[in-house]
């Protein structure tokens, strides 16, 4: 098998575990457990780019999969927590840009940061931007949306900081469907 065969298959391993997380829907620490386990090489690690398969991933719950070295996290939100979002007026935020890599110098809307449309993916690099540990999900903290229990930074439906010491948002990485079911980082 050649060296392209060997990376093709590798590949295609990383997207059956990244299926069989969406199963499992856990979140926060205990998914980015689950991932660490299941991270099958230091070549996956490498990939710059990596789909994801996100049929399996039902509405109000997170699949969690390592990207680059850091947990991503990939919500299906439902309607209330999309309501909540885009009800919350920029001048009640901490950090007031969009932080999304797909929208650079936008402002914080929910709108600027959700993936698609209707607003029901959302899509954000899995690391509080205080200290950088893995905040907590499915509905966490003051404000339903993450919360990290090292220093207590509590994050909204959209991911976005509103109170403790964290000061920015969480990153929106680089990412779009790519058909229906899967979304592509990087
Ligand atoms: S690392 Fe998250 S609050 Fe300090």
């Amino acid at each position: 098998m050649s060296h392209a065969d060997d990376h093709v298959g590798t590949r295609r391993d990383f997207l059956y575990y990244a299926t069989a997380g969406a199963g499992a829907v856990a979140a926060g620490a205990a998914g980015w457990t689950l991932v660490n386990q299941m991270n099958p090489s230091a070549d996956v690690q490498a990939l710059s780019s990596i789909q994801v398969d996100v049929s399996g991933v039902e509405l109000g719950t997170q699949l969690t999969v390592k990207w680059l070295g850091k947990p991503v996290f990939i919500r299906r939100r439902t309607p209330d927590e999309i309501e909540a979002a885009r009800a919350v007026g920029l001048g009640e935020l901490i950090d007031q840009g969009a932080e999304n890599e797909n929208k650079p110098g936008e402002a914080a809307t929910d709108e600027n940061r959700a993936l698609d449309e209707t607003g029901e993916w959302l899509v954000m690099i899995g690391v509080c931007t205080h200290l950088g540990c893995v905040p907590i999900g499915d509905g966490a903290g003051d404000f339903g949306g993450w919360f990290c229990p090292c220093h207590g930074s509590h994050y909204d439906t959209a991911g976005r900081i509103r109170k403790g010491p964290a000061p920015r948002n969480l990153p929106v990485p680089i990412a779009e469907f790519v058909n229906e079911t899967t979304i592509q980082l990087g």
